[in-house]
């Protein structure tokens, strides 16, 4: 029996040692922004009003700093120097989104913005010409007021409306957009940031699983828009980009442990299981708990829309990737006796009956929710492997935060060098993931979080009408990370 235990050990060292912490060669690395986020020019020529413009402009109290995104990082006129930037850090891709109301002002197909059309025609070929592929968003929160003022996602109307948007994008771009994502962290979207928002300033309140529902199947339709209509031309993937935080049972008694896995079902499961496991439809955990949750809360039937057959088949399967943004982990328990549970921002797993908290061991950085955990990324990768099939996974998102001016950014490069390292593990086991995004290549606009919160490679000067964008030592120890294409 001794054995065991000593091959275990022998194992583990071997498997850290013997790493030469290089990366194959097909690997690829690189960094993202967001339209809201960098763009500015929020109403400059024919472009429409996003929900996020309008709800900054309503509620400047809701972002931590008073400010706004009209200006942002101006990269609405500053896109040849974000190309550089690019080119600087030696990026092989630059994943940024496309704004739906600067490309289509009303939100509706039939009317296509000509300089929001440049726009991207511009940044994308501009990219290109430096051999630097675009991995486009086609949706990053900022839905066309428009449709918001028509209940967003929980209009049934909104799946059709945002395929037909999906359609003009792939036509625009889709001779040289090969990696697509129709929708980012829809989890966020619905459940967190904009649903609660709202709610607090008692305006309409979106329903997390209608919007969870409609976001599925928007994506589903878009999916189908390019399959039938693009792929058989064009070649490329397209996936959604989901937030995926760790969960780990904060003990291991076999309670804790279903309870982690429940609430993995209900932040993951919810956005994915319909799209990735072979059944499709709503996890069955997600489906028992919100109905017992709704017949306790006094309604007659259960808060979650149900799939039709028809539904299930359209979504299930509607992915040629898995698009996996990942910053941090918590720890699941059961509430303690007399504790409420405070289902509010960052709650995440909605009508479950579980606390998430952060280990207090892990460090964590300016922006609160970035506790950090590095094997968690690889413990995540493993369970995504074991739920849903040996899929490429690329990374979409990973990033650390610090607030004010710093250029000496070493607590970045650790945090960068930790995930990847955890990252070049899970190749050696098998896991097919293929590339690692940085999360931004520049400070930006960091939601509720206005500019205080700095996730950049790059530090922008908001002061500066210029918006000077600066290389941090991360921007340095990216570039040659990339070159040496090793840790
Ligand atoms: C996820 C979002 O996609 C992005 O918009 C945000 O800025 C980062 N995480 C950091 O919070």
């Amino acid at each position: 029996m001794l054995w065991l235990p000593a091959l275990i050990i022998w194992a583990s060292v071997s498997h850290s040692c013997g790493s030469d912490q290089q990366f194959p060669s097909w690997f690829k690395f690189g960094a993202a922004s967001a339209a809201f986020q960098v763009e500015g020019a929020w109403n400059v020529s024919d472009k429409g009003e996003s929900k996020w413009d309008r709800l900054i402009h309503r509620y400047p109290e809701i972002i931590a700093d008073g400010s706004n995104a009209d200006v942002a990082c101006n990269s609405y006129y500053l896109w040849e120097r974000d190309i550089e930037i690019a080119a600087e850090l030696g990026l092989q891709f630059y994943r940024f989104s496309i704004s739906w109301p600067r490309l289509l002002p009303t939100g509706f197909a039939n009317n296509i913005s000509e300089d929001g059309k440049n726009y991207y025609n511009n940044l994308i070929d501009g990219l290109l010409e430096k051999g630097i592929e675009p991995i486009v968003t086609i949706y990053h929160w900022d839905m066309p007021q428009m449709f918001q003022g028509l209940g967003g996602w929980a209009n049934p109307k909104i799946s059709d409306w945002f395929a037909e948007y999906a359609r003009v994008v792939y036509s625009l771009y889709g001779d040289r957009v090969k990696y697509w994502i129709t929708i980012n962290e829809p989890l966020v979207d619905c459940d967190v940031y904009y649903g609660q928002l709202l709610a607090a300033k008692q305006e309409q309140f979106v329903g997390p699983y209608m919007c969870n529902k409609n976001v599925l199947l928007s994506h589903a339709k878009a999916y189908h828009v390019y399959d039938q209509e693009f792929r058989p031309k064009y070649k490329g993937k397209v996936s959604l980009a989901n937030h995926l935080v760790w969960l780990k049972p904060y003990s291991n008694s076999t309670e804790d442990q279903e309870l982690a896995e429940a609430a993995r079902q209900f932040l993951t499961g919810r956005y994915a299981h319909a799209i990735f496991s072979k059944e499709g439809g709503w996890p069955s955990v997600v489906e028992e708990t919100v109905a017992k949750a709704s017949k306790e809360q006094g309604y007659q039937d259960t808060r979650l829309p149900p799939f039709t057959q028809e539904e299930i088949e359209l979504i299930r399967g509607t992915y040629d990737y898995f698009a996996m943004n990942h910053y941090t982990t918590r720890l699941v328990r059961k509430p303690r006796s007399s504790e409420e549970i405070v289902r509010s921002l960052f709650s995440y797993v909605g009508d479950l009956d579980a606390v998430l908290e952060i280990d207090p061991s892990w460090p964590v950085g300016y922006s609160g929710f970035t506790a950090i955990y590095p094997e968690g990324i690889r413990e995540q990768m493993a369970w995504l492997k074991q739920q849903y099939g040996d899929i490429e996974i690329l990374i979409t998102e990973n990033g650390y935060s610090t607030g004010g001016s710093s250029f000496d950014d070493d607590a970045r490069i650790s945090y960068v060098n930790d995930y990847l390292e955890q990252v070049i593990l899970s190749i050696e086991e098998g896991v097919n993931v293929t590339g690692y995004t940085y999360w931004t290549i520049m400070d930006n606009f960091e939601w509720t979080d206005g500019y205080n919160s700095k996730f950049g490679l790059y530090e922008v000067d908001f002061s500066a009408p210029e918006r000077t964008r600066t290389p941090r030592k991360s921007a340095k120890y990216y570039s040659e990370l990339i070159k040496k294409r090793s840790l």
